[in-house]
């Protein structure tokens, strides 16, 4: 008898298994892609660029108004000062914490950045703006 209702829960597990599979809670970001993108920066910044800003900030990504205003895999057509600008505003909003945004932290909370992290963003981008400004 216990064989039997053993059994019979099989089915049950194999139908509540399969509808989990086909139902993840929410979907995984997209894959970033750092490979094709070769601008120059250091491996530490472009792999935390990769990690916490690709999933908005490149043309794979699916957030348009993010895309618009800041997208990585654009940066070579960006004029000189337009540049500047983007690397001024990256360091700052970074440095206050607005980005990434709370609401994707919340979602994907290792896509955090830690102080340490934050440091390497601004300095890099700081340096990256002055030598723009050189040439
Ligand atoms: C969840 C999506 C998302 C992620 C992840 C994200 N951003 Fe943003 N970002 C946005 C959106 C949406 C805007 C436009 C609205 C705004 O300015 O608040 C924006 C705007 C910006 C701007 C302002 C550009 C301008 O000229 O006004 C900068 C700079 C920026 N993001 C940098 C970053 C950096 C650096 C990271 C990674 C450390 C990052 N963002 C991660 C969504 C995102």
């Amino acid at each position: 008898m216990k064989k039997i209702i053993l059994l019979s829960l099989i089915p049950v597990l194999a139908i509540i298994v399969f509808v989990a599979a086909q139902n993840p809670l929410s979907d995984p970001p997209a894959e970033p892609l750092a490979e094709d993108l070769d601008l120059g920066w250091p491996d530490k910044v472009m792999s935390l660029l990769e990690r916490s800003c690709f999933d908005c900030h490149h043309s794979d990504a699916g957030n348009m108004k993010a895309k618009s205003k800041l997208n990585f895999s654009k940066w070579e057509d960006y004029k000189i000062t337009k540049k500047i600008s983007k690397l001024n505003a990256i360091s700052e909003k970074v440095k206050e914490k607005s980005m990434p945004t709370q609401k994707y932290l919340k979602n994907y909370p290792d896509r955090a950045l830690s102080d340490e992290e934050i440091g390497v963003i601004t300095t890099w981008a700081n340096a990256e703006a002055d030598k723009l400004m050189e040439e």
